[in-house]
C-alpha cells in the first residue's frame, strides 16, 4: 500500500522486524494512524535469519537424537541421515506459514505498509523510494546483524555467520565455531545432532558467559558427554584457507582445523548510513541511546529492539514496541525490569534463566543476604521419562523473594513461563511452595526447589 503524500501518520515505523511490527499492531489497535518501512520481509531477524529457522533446525536434531537413541525406549527405529533440502523444507514451511500469518494480520489493522529502505531525514520524516513519510512520531527499529572481528572477514563460504549457517545445504563433517554465547551455542548442538565434529572457541573462561556459573559447568558437562569439544578462556589470533577447509588459530599457540569457521561473537545494531545522528539522534557505539520508556533525545523519535543497548532478544523487542505504542497512546506505562525478562538457549540440553545470577545477586545485596537451592533433575519424574538431567537452581534473597531462577535440562525454556511471574511478582518460596505442581511434569522440580528453601524439602535426599 502506498501512502498518500499530505498524509501525516501518527506513527511512522521504520523497520518491521519483531520490536517494529509489534510497535505498529499495538499502535493500530490503539487507533493510530501507522506507516511500517520495511526494506525486506516483514518479520526481521527473528523470523527469517534467527529465532524461529534456529529452533525449526534444533528440532530437527533433536528427531535425529532420538532415532539414534530409539533402542533405549525400546523402539526399533533406524537413523539413516539428514536430509539437509527435506530439513530447509520443514523450517522454511514453519517459516513461510508465520510470515504469511504476519502479513495478514498486519493488513488486518489497516497499517499502511511502505516496501524499501527508509532514512530519517527530520525528527518527524522518513525518505523512502524518494517518498516522504511525515509522523507526528517516529520509531526507530532497524535491528542488528551479525559482526565480525577486526581483520576475520566473513566469506559466506568457509568462513560464514548465522545468516549462512542457515541454509547451508549439506551437514559439515567438522566445525570450529568462534564464540560460545547464544549463537554458538546453538549451532553446535544442531551441527553436533546432525553428525558433525564442533569445537567452540570462547574468549571467557566458560560457555554462555551471561549465564549463572552453575548453568555453565552443566552445559558443559553435557557438551562433553555429547561429544562437542570447546575451548574457552582461548582467544582467537587468525583463520587461513586450506586445500578443503579452514585452519583456525588461537593465540595459546592451538590451532583447529574444519571444513568451516562460525563466528559468532555477537550482533551489531543497523545504524549506519540512515540519518540518525545527522538528525541528531544520540548514540553510543552504534547504539541509539533511550531513556526507560525507549524515547531518544529527540522527543518525537523513539527507538527499540536489537538497534538500542537492552538484551538482543525477539521478546525484548515485542515488550519494548508494546511500551512505546501504549505510551504514544496516552496510556500509563511502566519501564521494563530487563532483569525479569527471561532468557532461553535451546541447545540440548536447554539453559534457561530469569532473574540474577547468583554472583550478580551477591553482589547487589551481599553475599550473606543470598541462599540458593540446587534441585537435580535426577529426582523429577518427568525428566527421567525423558532421559534429560540438569538442575533447577533458585536464588533467594534470605528470609525474602526470589531473585533468580537458573535451569538447565531438556525443555526447560518452557519453565520460564513460571519462573518469571516468581520472579517478577517477587514471590517468597513459602508463598511457591503452597502451589501444587501437577505430577508429572518438569514444572515439579521448581515446586521442589521453592519446597525445599521453604524448609519443607519433599523428594530430596539429605
Ligand atoms: P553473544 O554475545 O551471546 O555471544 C558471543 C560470544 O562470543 C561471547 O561469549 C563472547 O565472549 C565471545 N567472543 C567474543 N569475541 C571473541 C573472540 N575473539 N574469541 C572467542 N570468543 C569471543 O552473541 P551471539 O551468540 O552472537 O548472539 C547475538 C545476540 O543474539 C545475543 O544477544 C543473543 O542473546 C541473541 N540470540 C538469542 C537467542 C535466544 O534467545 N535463544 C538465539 C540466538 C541469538
Amino acid at each position: 500500500m502506498a501512502s498518500d503524500a499530505d498524509t501525516v501518520f501518527d506513527l511512522v515505523v521504520l523497520g518491521g522486524g519483531s520490536g517494529g511490527y509489534a510497535a505498529a499492531l499495538r499502535a493500530a489497535q490503539l487507533g493510530m494512524n501507522v506507516a511500517l518501512i520495511e526494506k525486506d520481509k516483514l518479520g526481521g531477524t527473528c523470523l527469517h535469519r534467527g529465532c524461529i529457522p534456529t529452533k525449526a533446525l534444533l528440532h530437527a536434531g533433536e528427531v535425529a537424537d532420538q532415532a539414534r537413541e530409539s533402542a533405549s525406549f525400546g523402539i526399533k527405529a533406524t537413523f539413516e541421515g539428514i536430509d539437509m533440502p527435506a530439513v530447509h523444507a520443514y523450517k522454511d514451511g514453519v517459516v513461510s506459514r508465520l510470515y504469511k500469518g504476519l502479513q495478514g494480520l498486519v493488513a488486518s489493522r489497516k497499517i499502511t505498509q511502505i516496501e524499501g529502505e527508509g532514512r530519517l531525514v527530520s525528527p518527524t520524516a522518513v525518505q523512502v523510494n524518494g517518498q516522504r513519510v511525515e509522523g507526528r512520531h517516529v520509531l526507530l527499529a532497524t535491528g542488528s546483524v551479525p559482526k565480525s572481528l577486526p581483520g576475520l572477514r566473513i566469506d559466506g563460504d568457509r568462513v560464514i555467520c548465522s545468516d549462512q549457517a542457515l541454509q547451508l545445504d549439506y551437514v559439515p563433517r567438522s566445525v570450529v565455531i568462534l564464540g560460545g554465547g547464544v549463537i554458538g551455542v546453538e549451532f553446535a548442538s544442531i551441527w553436533r545432532s546432525f553428525g558433525a565434529e564442533v569445537t567452540i572457541i570462547e574468549a571467557l573462561p566458560r560457555l554462555v558467559p551471561a549465564e549463572d556459573e552453575n548453568s555453565s559447568k552443566l552445559l558443559e558437562r553435557a557438551f562433553r558427554r555429547r561429544g562437542v569439544k570447546f575451548e574457552v578462556g582461548a582467544r582467537f589470533s587468525g583463520v587461513e584457507y586450506t586445500e578443503n577447509g579452514v585452519r583456525v588459530s588461537l593465540e595459546n599457540g592451538k590451532q583447529f582445523e574444519a571444513d568451516l569457521l562460525l563466528v559468532a561473537v555477537g550482533r551489531a545494531p543497523v545504524s549506519e548510513g540512515l540519518g540518525y545522528e545527522e538528525v541528531g539522534v544520540a548514540m553510543d557505539r552504534g547504539y541509539v541511546k533511550v531513556d526507560g520508556y525507549c524515547q531518544t533525545n529527540v522527543p518525537t523519535i523513539s527507538a527499540v529492539g536489537d538497534l538500542i543497548p537492552t538484551p538482543q532478544l525477539a521478546h525484548v523487542g515485542f515488550g519494548e514496541g508494546i511500551l512505546v505504542a501504549e505510551r504514544l497512546a496516552g496510556l500509563k506505562v511502566t519501564p521494563i525490569d530487563y532483569d525479569g525478562v527471561p532468557r532461553v538457549t535451546y541447545s540440548d540440553p536447554e539453559v534457561a534463566s530469569v532473574g540474577l545470577t547468583e554472583a550478580a545477586a551477591k553482589e547487589k545485596y551481599g553475599a550473606e543476604n543470598i541462599t540458593s537451592f540446587r534441585y537435580n533433575l535426577g529426582g523429577n519424574g518427568k525428566s527421567q521419562i525423558l532421559k534429560t538431567t540438569g538442575e533447577v537452581k533458585v536464588i533467594q534473597l534470605k528470609d525474602g523473594p526470589v531473585v533468580g531462577v537458573h535451569m538447565v535440562g531438556a525443555r526447560m525454556g518452557e519453565l520460564t513461563a513460571e519462573a518469571q511471574l516468581i520472579y517478577n511478582w517477587e514471590a517468597l518460596p513459602s508463598e511457591v511452595a503452597q502451589l501444587i505442581h501437577p505430577h508429572p511434569t518438569q514444572s515439579e522440580a521448581l515446586g521442589e526447589a521453592h519446597l525445599a528453601l521453604a524448609g519443607k524439602p519433599l523428594h530430596v535426599h539429605d
